[in-house]
């Protein structure tokens, strides 16, 4: 069985994109693996969050990955701060992560550009903290988007360098996660791109179904086709793909034949699309605002994922103690 870490960044609202590329991909992963997945809150503070609003954040993302069918009996849920294992690896990592490599990284120089009144040391050594993420559980695998590969490759980078230092077997080398099940790239509504975070882009698991029907019918559409079986240009196109991907066979066929003999009514479509999407998110959101509600629940499930996770990451540190040379007197 195989060991698989992820870290659960706490900004926004999950939307269909996150579900769809990411989060199906965890509900189906935890049946199958040893899964450890968490919410990255010392990550967070690298943005200097408020202190409300670094809890609120927290228990809205534990919430909603909850609701979508992560499982606290299957993986081990965890909230990052919960395990101090973990940031006595981090410091011990830190003294073999260089300045120079750490300085190159795209996400660093990223960060530094949008937030040049705060370059701090914690956005500097992210990659180290996510690394000893990883590490902490001997990871074989990580599941990451296209954005976290730079950070993997230094999570590798840094398994690689301590097991030549203190010993070749410690840590396994972590691999990228590649998804069985089919990657669904979701749209977004304005037109062009995938489905982000930027305004009026993104329908949210947790959006009430008055903002997904305003949300869908603003979505950029066209004056319509002008000739039979016409190509359908992106804006169009991403109108169907949303529909491919949340109503049924005869809804789009529906409209797709309307779409090629020329008598789509663009506001129909939207219609049928923001009730398919509303009966999709419903359950998930009422889930969410139910959890949200349940401080017992997510009190037991923290407790139960920071027993577990601790257990797991103890075993880890004191190797790494030993390997280092630290003995007890
Ligand atoms: N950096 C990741 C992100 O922004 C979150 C993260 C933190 C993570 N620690 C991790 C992801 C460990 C995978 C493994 O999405």
């Amino acid at each position: 069985m195989k060991t698989v870490v992820s870290g659960i960044r706490s900004t926004g609202n999950l939307h269909l994109g996150n579900y769809f590329g990411a989060v199906k991909n965890f509900v189906q992963m935890q049946n199958d693996n040893n899964c450890f997945f968490f919410i990255a809150d010392w990550h967070s503070l690298t943005t200097h969050p408020t202190p409300e609003d670094l809890h609120i954040n927290v228990k809205r993302v534990l919430a909603e990955y909850l609701a979508c069918g992560i499982d606290p009996e299957k993986a081990t849920v965890y909230v990052q701060s919960d395990v101090p294992e973990i940031p006595e690896l981090y410091l011990l990592m830190n003294m073999n992560a260089y300045l120079g490599e750490l300085e190159r990284t795209t996400s660093f120089k990223d960060k530094a550009r949008k937030q040049p009144e705060n370059v701090n040391a914690g956005l500097l050594t992210y990659p180290v903290l996510m690394a000893a993420d990883i590490l902490i559980h001997k990871a074989h695998q990580v599941p990451v988007g296209k954005d976290q590969e730079q950070n993997l490759e230094m999570a590798r980078k840094f398994a690689r360098r301590f097991n030549n230092i203190y010993g070749e077997e410690t840590f396994p080398i972590p691999q990228p996660y590649s998804y069985t099940g089919e990657f669904i790239k979701v749209p977004g509504l304005d037109g062009s791109g995938k489905m982000g975070k930027s305004e009026g882009n993104a329908i949210c698991l947790v959006d009430d179904p008055k903002d997904i029907r305003k949300k869908v019918m603003k979505a950029v559409s066209d004056s319509g086709p002008t000739e039979m079986n016409q190509e359908k240009p992106e804006p169009i196109q991403n109108l169907f793909t949303l529909m491919d991907i949340v109503s049924t066979k005869d809804t789009y066929d529906f409209f797709n034949d309307k779409y090629n003999n020329c008598e789509i009514r663009y506001g129909d479509m939207k219609k049928q699309l923001a009730e398919d999407i509303i009966n999709f998110t419903s359950p998930i959101r009422e889930r969410i605002l139910d959890i949200m509600q349940d401080d017992a629940y997510l009190h037991k499930v923290t407790k139960m994922g920071a027993e577990k996770a601790r257990e797991s990451a103890a075993k880890t540190v004191e190797e790494v103690r030993r390997l280092i040379g630290f003995r007890k007197f």
